[in-house]
This record gives C-alpha cells, structure tokens and sequence, in this order.
C-alpha cells in the first residue's frame, strides 16, 4: 500500500515539504546535511510513531518550533479486503489519510482517516515499513533485541492478537520481578505464574512458526545475493528445549529470587543465524553483512505480501554505501520484481542511475527543501 503524498512539518531540517510520491522507486538526492535521512526518518515516523535515529522527539522537532507533523496518503487498492484499512474508509475512498503530531512535551497524536486518538499501533498496521540503513546490520552483529524485533514485526502483522498478548506478558513479568523480592515461598507466585506460562507459551508458538515460515524465503534471497554462503536460522525461544514455561518458573524461583529478576523466557528469545555453520559475523565482510540484512528484510516483505495480500513500504539510506555497482544492481531488481514503494537516498544521481525507469521519481533535496525534478 503506497503512499500517494506525504507532508512534513518542522521535522528536522525540513520546515515544509509537500510531495507527490511514485507507487514505485522514490529517490532522494542531495548533499550531506541537506535532509535526506530526514525524509525516511520521517516516513519511519509515520510508521513507527518514533524516530529510528533520536529516542528523544525533542531533537528532531525542528529548531525553535514546538511540534512536528508528518502526513500521508496511503493508497488503496480497488478490491481492498484488508480489515485494518477498512475500519476507517467507506466503499467509495481509495486513499486513507494518516497522520502523527508529536509536541516537545512528549506527547503523541495519532490520525486515521480523519479520526482522532488513535493508537500507533493501529498506525503501524496500516504502514508497514522496513528500513535498510548503514547502520542496519547491527541486526546481524549486535545484542538479540534487535533480532527479537525482527521477528516480532513479522510476527505482529501476522497473527492480531501478538501485540496484546506480548504487552499482557511484559507487564505480568514485570509484577513478576517485583514479587520476586518479597515473596517468602513459591507459592505467592504460583497463581502469577500459570497465566505469564501461557502467554509465553503461545507468543513462543508464534514467533517459532512465523521463522519456519520464513526460512525457505531468506535461504532463497540469500542465495541469489551471496551465493557462496548458506543461511542458517535458528529461533531460540528464551528458554530450554522440552521444558514447560510453568515448570521452569518454578523449578529457578531460588535463582531468580537471588537474582531479583526473572532470567529466563520470551524476552530472551533470539534468532540465531549462522553461515556455512558459523556465526555471521564471525565470516562476513561488512558489505556482505548489508546484503545479508537486505536479503531477511526484502524476505520479510514478501513473506508478509504472501501472507497477508499487504505490500510494505522499503526506506533506503545511503543506497551506495558499502556495496559496489553489481551487488546495487542485484539489490534494486529485487526489490523492482516485489512492485513494493521504494524510497532511496544518494548522494549523487550517478549512484542509483541503475534503478531508474518511467514509473519512478525523482526529488533533489537541499537545506532541507525537497523539489521534485
Ligand atoms: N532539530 C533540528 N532542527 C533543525 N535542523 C536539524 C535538527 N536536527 C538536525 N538538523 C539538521 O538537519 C540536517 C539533517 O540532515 P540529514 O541527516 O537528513 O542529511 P542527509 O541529507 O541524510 O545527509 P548525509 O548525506 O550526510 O547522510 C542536518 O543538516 C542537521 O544538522
Ligand atoms: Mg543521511
């Protein structure tokens, strides 16, 4: 589901932009410092309901101004069953307005199709995005989280009652860790426990289901990208194999009361991803690293295209970095055969004269000024 226009406001550097977008590539061109991140930025906002560079809304608020706007038209397709979408469209609207408001004081407004107070969640429902940035293969070389998100994306679009059921287990183990400290037998947390076994059990079902589901597409875009390197992946599910969550609870309750904390479970889970049998970062160079990122991220897409009859919106930073002419070339077909919207950034036009054809658009950005051209 593309976006058709999309507004920003005293986001950044950018103090006004008003653009009529490409439902396929969208490239952004421009020096350094001129706002082109700004505008993924932006879109991810859109998304994401927060920045994906700044935990802090108050630095990206423009200068001197109080709030931000970012607002999107999101395009419908004319046999449009999607259930998310159509609780705020009639049968005749083939665009739905989306927008988000945030305020220095941290406060957040969400609008779908004209209604007010809605949640980001619904948001990120109706634009799922997937970033690819310079600094993206953390995914690969960094701490689980990171892992645990990607899956979770996935499996948030997926299954709709994921993103209840994991804020349920986040508050019931967070009472959890509080009890830990008081508690004087097992027994005060039994009851406790029964309930946050089942959430675990079923949010564990879920994400292990959703990567068997996706392994045969990244093992197949992996191969197209490096084709010297099997994939391996391997979901972890924060816990040991053959135990129940309730037996495991209660046979560490001495650990974890030591401890404080509870240490084992669903917020321990990972994605453990190998090559060749070893751990990726351990073989791959830095540019292979951003392929490999590419390839589960485009794998995420087209699984949730599958899935779900959804396309989701690629954001692109530094399109060049990293990767040399051929590699691009692999990259941008891929993404052209999904049909999915595509925004990319480079520096110079020269970089990206490989994707361009008819149908894409090109905007030229400068402080903070994005003119179409
Ligand atoms: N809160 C803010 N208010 C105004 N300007 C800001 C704010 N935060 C950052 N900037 C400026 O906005 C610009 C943002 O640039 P951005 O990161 O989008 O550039 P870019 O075109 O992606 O550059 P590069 O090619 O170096 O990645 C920078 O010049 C930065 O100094
Ligand atoms: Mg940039």
């Amino acid at each position: 589901m593309p976006l058709n226009r999309l507004i920003i406001q005293q986001f950044r550097n950018i103090k006004a932009c008003d653009i009529e977008l490409s439902s396929g590539f969208n490239f952004l061109i421009g020096p350094n410092g001129s706002g082109k991140t700004s505008v993924l930025e932006a879109i991810y906002m859109l998304g994401h309901g927060r920045s994906f560079k700044s935990s802090l809304t108050g630095r990206v608020i423009q200068n001197q101004c109080d709030e931000l706007f970012v607002h999107g038209r999101i395009r419908q397709p004319e046999a449009n069953n999607d259930q998310e979408t159509a609780l705020f469209l009639n049968s005749d609207q083939f665009e739905l307005p989306v927008g988000i408001n945030k305020q220095r004081d941290g406060s957040t407004e969400v609008k779908i199709g004209g209604q007010s107070g809605q949640k980001l969640a619904q948001l990120a429902k109706v634009i799922p995005l997937q970033l690819i940035h310079p600094e993206g293969f953390e995914l690969l070389t960094d701490g689980p989280k990171h892992r645990r998100a990607f899956i979770d994306w996935g499996v948030f679009h997926s299954q709709s009652a994921f993103y209840d059921a994991w804020g349920r287990f986040k508050r019931l183990n967070k009472q959890r860790n509080a009890l830990l400290k008081t508690a004087r037998s097992y027994r005060e947390l039994s009851y406790w426990d029964q309930q946050l076994a089942t959430l675990a059990e079923q949010i564990s079902e879920w994400r292990s289901e959703y990567v068997a589901q996706l392994g045969g597409q990244a093992q197949a875009l992996c191969q197209a990208f490096l084709p010297e390197f099997e994939i391996q992946l391997k979901y972890y599910r924060g816990w040991e194999k053959d135990t129940a969550y309730s037996e495991l609870l209660e046979n560490n309750f001495d650990r974890d009361q030591a401890l404080g904390y509870t240490v084992s479970g669903p917020n321990k889970a990972d994605l453990r991803i190998k090559v060749n049998g070893t751990p990726v970062e351990d073989v791959l160079s830095r540019g292979q690293l951003k392929l490999m990122v590419c390839a589960l991220r485009v794998a995420q897409g087209q699984h949730l295209t599958q899935q779900t009859g959804k396309q989701c919106i690629y954001l692109i930073d530094d399109f060049a970095s990293e990767l040399d002419s051929q590699r691009r070339k692999r990259l941008a077909d891929c993404l052209k055969a999904t049909g999915a919207q595509v925004f990319v950034s480079s520096i110079t036009e020269h970089q990206i004269a490989d994707m361009r054809d008819d149908k894409g658009k090109m905007f030229h950005v400068e402080h903070g000024t994005i003119e179409q051209g």
